[in-house]
């Protein structure tokens, strides 16, 4: 072994789904409705999906933030996962993509199990600053990578000391590597990746997983 990850092509990507997707119909049909939007791309792949999933299990959590709705596949793929008084709560600013949300978590009867702010993400965080410090297991942030650091700080506060923020896009299509890259989506990934490797605050792993994952875990 050369200690390299590996490097993802089709057939691989294809194989790994094979062996380890085990994605419900409800999900693989929001999926498959996406995919006719022009935005596509913005929602998270299957297996990053899964993966999530499977945090909320290992940390048995019971709330869980989100930033960044869209049209609400990953908040899916985490609220099947919440016990049956867990909560997730999602931000997002798009009234007509989290309307194709709400038609998919109501059929998974998990309308009530789902509370979505609708807003500019920083209004509805400080909002649950006012009143929820500590309360969450996990955060997602998935939204505006200008944001991620406000993002960020808000999600510690709103974690309870051993919960786990994840951050998705932290590779963000490898420019951040790029030092002659200086777009301001790019500046802000690599300046929020920096902040962290250095944050004491929480255990940190980023993650080769899509566009790059990280975990930070609150101390
Ligand atoms: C990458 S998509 C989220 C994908 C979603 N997690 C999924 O897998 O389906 C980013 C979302 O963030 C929302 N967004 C971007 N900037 C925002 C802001 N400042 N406040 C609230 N939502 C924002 C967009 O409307 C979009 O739906």
């Amino acid at each position: 072994m050369s200690g390299k990850n590996l490097p993802m092509t089709d057939a691989l990507e294809a194989y790994l789904r094979t062996v380890s997707l085990r994605e419900p119909g409800i999900l693989r049909r929001l999926r498959e409705a996406t995919a006719e939007l022009p935005e596509a791309h913005l929602q998270i792949a299957p297996e990053e999906g899964q993966f999530l999933q499977l945090l909320v299990r290992l940390l048995g959590a019971h709330r869980v933030l989100e930033i960044g709705t869209f049209t609400g596949y990953s908040a899916l793929w985490m609220a099947l996962a919440l016990p049956e008084d867990g909560l997730l709560v999602t931000c997002d600013s798009s009234q007509e993509w989290t309307a194709i949300a709400r038609e998919y978590w109501k059929e998974a009867g998990l309308a009530e199990r789902i509370d979505l702010r609708l807003g500019p993400a920083s209004e509805s965080l400080a909002a649950l600053l006012e009143e929820e410090r500590g309360h969450y297991d996990l955060a997602f942030i998935d939204a505006d990578k200008e944001g991620y650091d406000g993002y960020y700080e808000a999600c510690l506060k709103l974690l309870r000391s051993g919960g786990l923020v994840v951050v998705d896009n932290t590779l963000w299509y490898g420019r951040p590597a790029d030092p002659a890259d200086q777009d301001a989506d790019t500046v802000a990934i690599r300046q929020f990746n920096d902040k962290l490797h250095a944050d004491e605050r929480v255990d940190l792993s980023l993650l080769p997983l899509v566009d790059g994952v990280t975990l930070a875990r609150k101390r």
